[in-house]
């Protein structure tokens, strides 16, 4: 099985949680991708989707999927999305795709966030990939400084506008023992508008694709 057989297979895994009639929030990146195709295949039992990009939304689009501004929707029941890192506590690292800032906004309005991955982004410790931070352009060296303060180091993600107008900064060399904390230090820093740890509000379901089969961690 290939690793992108494994992301479709937890997408496909995800369906089960769609309750009909309901506006389902939508992630972004290669699983999310898989579940917005699968979606298509039973757009009529839902009543729409809030989707956390632009390219998110122009893919359900194309399938005929209703796509509501998160403003008219309210209340979410569900948010399905990829991640780059899941630990056993289903604290996430996200972003690579960065898509992170609306993503966090639409699981926060979410009261189930279903997590799909294939099983390589299941580890121990977080941190192995580096940490997406969205920020305003004119903070970039004064964010790059903090992190450095952190023990971390920055790199500006090369040609990477986001969909709100702002910079990535990866940070690598971080062991992320305590990734609540972290969230909350550099939630602190001005200029950070969000940093990819999702672990004040982590996932509630995550199901992996795995060589093997689907396993579902709560
Ligand atoms: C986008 C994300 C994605 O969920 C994350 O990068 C995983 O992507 P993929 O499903 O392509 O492995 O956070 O900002």
């Amino acid at each position: 099985m290939t690793q992108d057989e494994m992301k479709k297979a937890a997408a496909e895994a995800a369906l089960a949680y769609v309750e009909a009639g309901s506006i389902i929030g939508i992630g972004t990146g290669s699983t999310a991708n898989h579940f917005i195709d699968l979606l298509a295949g039973m757009k009529s039992k839902i009543e729409a989707t809030v989707a956390s990009s632009l390219a998110s939304a122009e893919r359900l689009q194309k399938h005929g999927i209703r796509v509501l501004d998160l403003n008219e929707a309210g209340q979410l029941a569900l948010y399905v999305d990829g991640a780059d890192e899941s630990n056993y506590q289903l604290q996430l690292i996200k972003g690579g795709g960065a898509a992170l800032t609306r993503e966090k906004i639409v699981a926060g309005a979410s009261d189930q966030f279903v997590c799909i991955a294939d099983g390589s982004k299941l580890v121990e410790v977080l941190g192995q990939f580096p940490l997406p931070i969205e920020v305003i352009p004119m903070a970039r060296e004064l964010v790059a400084r903090e992190i450095v303060k952190l023990g971390g180091k920055p790199v500006v993600r090369p040609n990477c506008i986001t969909d709100n107008g702002n910079l990535i900064i990866d940070v690598q060399g971080l062991a992320i023992t305590d990734a609540s904390s972290l969230e909350s230090q550099l939630n602190q820093i001005p200029g950070i508008v969000t940093n990819g740890l999702f672990a004040l509000r982590p996932a509630d379901v995550l199901i992996l694709g795995t060589p093997t089969g689907i396993q579902t961690l709560t």
